[in-house]
């Protein structure tokens, strides 16, 4: 062929294939090694990812796929999940720990494998074992696809901002004590804002998040909850949020000075700064919203918000402004704040909420106790008891084996059976005064769904030990929340009043205390799925279940294959 006509032929295809996709392939290599860290003057040693806490940021666009090798080389069982990615047909990438995987053992390796579809915003990755997810946590930042842009003004610049917790003592050693005798686990002894407890902690100061920002510029603040047990307040003093995107959705902006985030949720928003410099300073803070009678870690961490100097002689000592949190219980906020959440539903970005539902599913989450083994003292909220969670009365029991395998292989006998109930096996006033018997039923049931189902499931939180917020987080799947109250769910009421047109969408939902909330997803995505608190602790106490979504009839509605370097039991 003539050179000419090959290069320009060349070039041709590949403009073609850049108009067509543009998506990439990106590689990253986490290196699980271990790593000294210090914070409030005390010195631990931590799980890390390439030695760094928090962990990498994964940055991609729409499209893209990830090769994600994950390394072990310390003594835990590793496993990685990546929250609140679809896993399209990919459960075997999803990570939680025997439900979609055996973890990596010492000195093993995997490769998490998955291409981001329809997904754009902020979501994140975490360990999904035990409580490792303590330490190992990063953001996963997802861009639009390439010439896309934001249904908002391009911000300036954009900053992860995220929230951990920080305990002195060793994480494993705190829940494995805990499930020992059945009480409480300790609390952490800080909040963290990108790893760093802030100034309001003793020996904390140098570990102090700042911000520096230039002065009529918006940022886009790419805001995580990776705490393990309290969903966070947060806001900066003397500026204003837009939220943009929640669970790497667009929804409909609107303002706020105050945000609440649970475990497991993100949230984009716009911050504009002050048109000139200002005299001053200004913190960012974050305090936990409770609702649960256990003990909670009553700390508040900060940041700092710094206007860079517009010259050298920019004064030393400015005032500082804190802003006004809401109070610890302020559940009137949490409610506001939920309700103003609503999809952007535009042609561009549609709410594609199920209309017509093939099944109505109501699920009670709340505290119970099992019985204290034999000839051991339990410290749990009833003498003699252990404290316990559950879904629909069963504390899920984690298997020794995965779900996904058991179930691609044909080998369920002995693993789990197919048999979680569509709603309680006995009503009570769920929201009222509780049953005296608190004792909750055990086992490894699945909620098996044809590919395509619509569902409706309604969750009601129960008030047997209290009652309390739930952060309930899906895998697999964003859900549409359609309805929200408090009470009992009543029925033939409650279900006129649901948004079908644009309910806010995503991944993981705060059921009020003492409350409910409905949500209504497609079940398009063959697999086993998990579905829990994002309260570190109700899930070890079995606050958890799964799902399994049969494959489709059409060669695109079947779980691939399980990749070759799939770990083993
Ligand atoms: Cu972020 Cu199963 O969790």
């Amino acid at each position: 062929m003539n050179p000419l006509i090959f290069l320009l032929t060349t070039i041709f295809l590949i403009q073609l294939r850049n108009e067509v996709d543009a998506s990439v392939t990106r590689h990253y290599t986490f290196n699980i090694t271990l790593k000294n860290v210090t914070r409030l003057c005390h010195t631990k040693t931590i799980v890390t990812v390439n030695g760094k806490f928090p962990g990498p940021r994964i940055v991609a666009r729409e499209g893209d796929r990830l090769l994600v090798k994950v390394i072990n080389n310390v003594s835990n069982n590793i496993t990685i999940h990546w929250h609140g990615i679809r896993q399209l047909r990919t459960g075997w990438s999803d990570g939680p720990s025997y439900i979609t995987q055996c973890p990596i053992q010492t000195g093993q390796s995997f490769v998490y494998n998955f291409t981001i579809v329809g997904q754009r915003g902020t979501l994140w990755w975490h360990a999904h074992v035990s409580w490792l997810r303590a330490t190992l946590y990063g953001p996963i930042v997802i861009l639009p696809k390439l010439g896309v842009s934001y249904p908002f003004a391009k911000p300036y610049k954009e900053v992860p901002i995220i929230f951990g917790e920080w305990f002195n003592a060793d994480i494993e050693a705190i829940i494995n004590q805990a499930m020992q005798t059945g009480g409480g686990p300790n609390v952490s002894e800080a909040y963290t804002i990108n790893g760093l407890p802030g100034p309001l902690y003793n020996c904390s100061k140098k570990d102090t998040y700042k911000l520096r920002v230039k002065p009529g510029k918006t940022y886009l603040l790419r805001i995580i909850n990776a705490a393990l047990n309290d969903e966070l307040f947060f806001a900066i003093a003397n500026h204003t949020f837009t939220i943009v995107d929640v669970d790497a959705v667009y929804v409909k902006p609107f303002k706020s000075d105050t945000i609440l985030i649970s475990p497991g949720q993100t949230t984009n928003v716009l911050l504009k700064t002050k048109s000139n410099y200002p005299n001053a300073k200004f913190y960012m803070m974050a305090q936990p919203y409770v609702t649960g009678l256990g003990t909670f870690d009553n700390s508040t961490v900060a940041g700092v918000i710094e206007y860079e100097s517009p010259s050298k002689n920019f004064p030393k000592g400015l005032p500082l402004f804190k802003p006004t949190l809401p109070n610890l219980n302020d559940t009137s906020f949490a409610t506001n704040f939920s309700n103003k959440q609503l999809s952007l539903a535009n042609n561009q970005f549609p709410a594609n909420v199920p209309q017509k539902i093939d099944k109505h599913l109501f699920f009670t989450v709340g505290l119970g106790t099992n019985p204290c083994d034999k000839n051991q003292t339990c410290q749990g909220p009833i003498n003699g008891t252990k404290f316990s969670a559950s879904i629909n009365n069963i504390s899920f029991i984690q298997p020794t084996t995965a779900l996904l395998q058991a179930h691609f292989f044909g080998k369920s006998a002995g693993v789990y059976t197919s048999d979680f109930p569509y709603s309680p096996q006995n009503w009570f006033n769920y929201s009222g005064n509780p049953p005296n018997n608190t004792n909750v039923g055990n086992g490894t049931k699945l909620l098996v769904l044809n590919f395509n189902t619509s569902v409706e499931l309604v969750i009601q939180d129960t008030s047997i030990i209290g009652v309390e917020s739930h952060p309930l987080h899906l895998h697999g799947f964003n859900f549409f929340v359609v309805g929200r109250g408090f009470g009992n769910y009543n029925p033939s009421n409650d279900s006129k009043n649901f948004n079908l047109v644009d309910p806010v969408e995503r991944n993981t939902i705060g059921v009020p205390t003492g409350g409910w909330v409905a949500i209504r997803f497609l079940a398009d995505n063959p697999g086993v799925w998990f579905m829990h608190c994002h309260l570190e602790v109700h899930t070890s106490w079995g606050l958890k279940m799964a799902w399994l979504v049969l494959d489709g009839d059409l060669p695109n509605q079947k779980l691939i294959p399980p990749p070759a370097d799939l770990p083993k039991c």
